[in-house]
């Protein structure tokens, strides 16, 4: 099957929105408590875009004897913009980049041995039949004990408990772009964004950018959200053993799960949650 990237260029300035920015930040505290206890890591990211995300967790992370190991993923051709990130020409970090689709993620050199798999603002995007599969092999990705970072965007319990497509769903997924929009316009006024990139960003509702990918998804033709339990049922049926729900305080819709591949390995069924 052939998977969209959605990604566009406008989307390097994303980072400016305070709930997106915090995001990183929840991503970049749980690597350098990683790195007290273990300074030599492997890590993977999977749906890297860019780069920007992986700048904002390992930028400056230079402690004694720290070495990060970075294999990055993405299914869209980023190996340019990628190696041209600050973090990529840090003395200690060693950057490969595969693009790769997260449903062949086994063909990753390293897949099972990483000690750190993160996964920011991509699982959305897969439908839901699929949901669980993606999950599946991302716990099978890292190593027995190692972590996982989930970063992305959800709905309620209520929500998702209704069928899809319904009244509260569409309200809460206008509510999130809504946000999104909001903190754009934001950023734009308190001149963190130029206008050029704050155009970039939303686009002009036809071509890719937030205002397209916000008619797209009330539509119900793109994102597919679950919620925070439905997310922590799937990690944990497939022996991700949840350690930390962190909200965003500037969206209550956004959220990093942080996990660990238990040490005991229980066969399971495939799940149609
Ligand atoms: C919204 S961007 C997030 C980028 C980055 N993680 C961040 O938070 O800044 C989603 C990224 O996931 C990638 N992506 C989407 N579906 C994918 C898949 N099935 N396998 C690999 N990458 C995928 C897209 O190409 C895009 O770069």
């Amino acid at each position: 099957m052939k998977e969209i990237s959605y990604l566009y260029p406008g989307f390097k300035h994303v980072g400016y929105l305070p709930s997106v920015a915090f995001q990183r930040t929840v991503q970049r505290r749980t690597i350098v408590k990683l790195l007290k206890e273990q300074p030599c890591i492997k890590m993977l990211s999977i749906g890297c875009g860019y780069g920007e995300e992986l700048n904002h967790c390992l930028m400056g992370l230079e402690g004694d004897g720290v070495i990060v190991s970075v294999m990055a993923v993405d299914v869209a051709a980023i190996r340019r913009d990628i190696f041209s990130q600050s973090f990529a020409n840090q003395g200690n970090i060693r950057l490969s980049y595969e693009q790769l689709n997260l449903f062949n993620l086994y063909e990753a050199p390293g897949f099972g041995c990483f000690d750190i798999v993160q996964c920011g603002f991509v699982l959305h995007d897969v439908e839901s039949n699929r949901k669980q599969l993606a999950f599946d092999i991302i716990s099978k990705a890292v190593r027995p004990g190692g972590q996982v970072i989930i970063s992305d965007i959800f709905v309620s319990d209520a929500a998702v408990q209704q069928c899809c497509l319904n009244v509260l769903y569409t309200q809460e997924v206008e509510n999130i772009y809504g946000q999104f929009l909001y903190e754009t316009q934001s950023a734009y006024t308190a001149g963190l964004l130029c206008e050029k990139d704050m155009n970039e960003l939303l686009g002009n509702g036809q071509e890719p950018g937030l205002l397209r990918t916000s008619k797209d998804a009330i539509s119900g033709n793109r994102d597919f959200f679950d919620s925070v339990a439905q997310t922590v049922s799937r990690m944990r049926y497939c022996n991700l053993d949840i350690d930390e729900v962190i909200y965003n305080p500037h969206c209550h819709n956004l959220a990093v799960l942080v996990s660990h591949r238990s040490l005991v390995n229980t066969d399971y069924a495939p799940l149609g949650i």
